[in-house]
């Protein structure tokens, strides 16, 4: 295993954790302390090229001047206050939404899972109201993945996540991506809502296509179901669209956002059509902590910044340079399989654990992300540029060769047995 070189005060911090935080990260033994553009330091002042940015939280980076000064003085105003009081910011931020997206009213909540929770419960409720209690089944995809809590859970198309916690909310279908004969077979009068993670990240960056999500709509326009998009992950930007959707000509009844929204504090949106308006009836739904006027205002910022700085139009140039490198690399090496992925959210995928490597990059100051266990995920900062895409690759591309080589020889040894 990679020894890192760790200041005594960060081992100490790193036992600390290991003694009162329940395992279940597998984490890396650095202790982080401060960012700044795409670069993360350590306590021992180590630079760090930020390629996960967060899990597709930081797209503004590490303590964007904008985003600290609004911090700074919404934090000197006001953070939170129940949400049954107005504030400045949350229906502003909810119309410039729904400008961008076509929807038609938003409901505020802290993480992604709690707001896949809301989807569900609007298709539920919409469809009980309307064609009575038998209409809740929910139709999902097969490796997607929608969070942690019991219902997002039940939805997640990967049954390593949900071993060991049932029964399930019961009422799950699951259809294969891009298989249009799966999603047919899988749709009835009895389902509620289609819900798609129009790229799937977590499960190894697969963009649903086009066709197939046209069949969803089609599917659930003559089964009177709603189609439900997670774009906790590729929203807001990731695509170098606003939507991952935007692209495709399919309208969703609901999209789901997340992750970046609030600019690294917790802030997620369900977004619903106008027929959907008052699927939540007064006391329905809620959230102490969503839409807080301190996570609304950055959620402002953010999207201000991504505009005036122009970021969607980086976002494709930078990201189809880094998939230019990582399809070099896929045709290149025996142990990479393929290169995929849209705008900043990209993969190159692998037939080797990736652990050792992520280890290996650290160590020489690139943050890489697996899922899957092979699957390297790129999911950096819209503020990525080209020259850092040369950096990450000056470290990505020896390592790889390095583990190829060395699995190449290890096979040989094997077949020479
Ligand atoms: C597509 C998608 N949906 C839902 C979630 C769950 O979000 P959270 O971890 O904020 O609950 C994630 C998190 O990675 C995600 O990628």
């Amino acid at each position: 295993m990679t020894q890192f070189h760790q200041n005594s005060a960060a081992a100490g911090l790193l036992e600390r954790d290991r003694e009162w935080l329940l395992p279940v990260y597998a984490r890396f033994p650095i202790v982080m302390e401060r960012g700044e553009g795409v670069y993360l330091f350590d306590t021992s002042g180590n630079r760090y090229l930020d390629m996960m940015g967060g899990l597709g939280v930081n797209a503004l980076g590490h303590a964007h001047p904008r985003m600290v000064r609004a911090t700074a003085e919404q934090t000197a105003k006001l953070v939170h206050l129940s949400p049954q009081y107005c504030t400045p910011f949350a229906g502003e931020l909810a119309e410039r939404l729904c400008a961008l997206s076509g929807m038609q009213g938003v409901f505020y909540s802290t993480g992604g899972a709690e707001a896949v929770e809301g989807a569900i419960k609007v298709a539920r409720a919409f469809a009980a109201e309307a064609y009575g209690p038998h209409k809740h089944r929910i139709v999902s995809l097969l490796g997607s993945y929608h969070g942690r809590t019991m219902g997002s859970l039940a939805v997640t198309g990967q049954t390593k996540y949900r071993d060991g916690f049932g029964p399930d909310l019961p009422g799950v279908d699951f259809a294969v991506r891009d298989d249009i004969a799966s999603l047919q077979a899988a749709v009835s009068d009895e389902t509620c809502c289609i819900l798609i993670e129009t790229v799937l990240g977590e499960g190894g960056v697969y963009e649903v296509s086009h066709e197939f999500l046209a069949e969803a709509r089609r599917l659930a326009d003559r089964h009177h179901a709603l189609l439900v998009l997670d774009e906790i992950q590729c929203g807001l930007g990731r695509t170098g669209d606003w939507f991952a959707f935007s692209r495709t000509g399919v309208r969703p009844d609901v999209l789901i956002l997340g992750k970046p929204l609030g600019g690294g504090l917790p802030l997620s949106a369900l977004l619903v059509s106008g027929e959907l308006f008052h699927a939540l009836g007064l006391g329905k739904h809620g959230s102490t902590l969503g839409g807080s006027p301190l996570a609304c205002r950055l959620g402002l910022e953010f999207l201000s910044v991504v505009e005036e700085e122009g970021l969607l139009a980086r976002v494709c140039d930078t990201g189809s340079y880094l998939r230019e490198h990582l399809e070099a690399l896929a045709r290149e090496l025996d142990i990479a399989v393929e290169a995929r992925g849209v705008g900043l959210i990209q993969a190159l995928e692998l037939n080797v654990p990736g652990r050792q490597i992520a280890e290996s990059a650290l160590e020489q100051g690139l943050m890489l992300n697996f899922v899957q266990g092979n699957v390297m995920r790129f999911l950096p900062s819209f503020l990525l540029e080209r020259q850092h895409v040369d950096t990450a690759m000056e470290i990505v591309r020896p390592l790889l060769r390095k583990v190829n080589a060395e699995t190449a020889a290890a096979e040989l040894v094997l077949a020479s047995r």
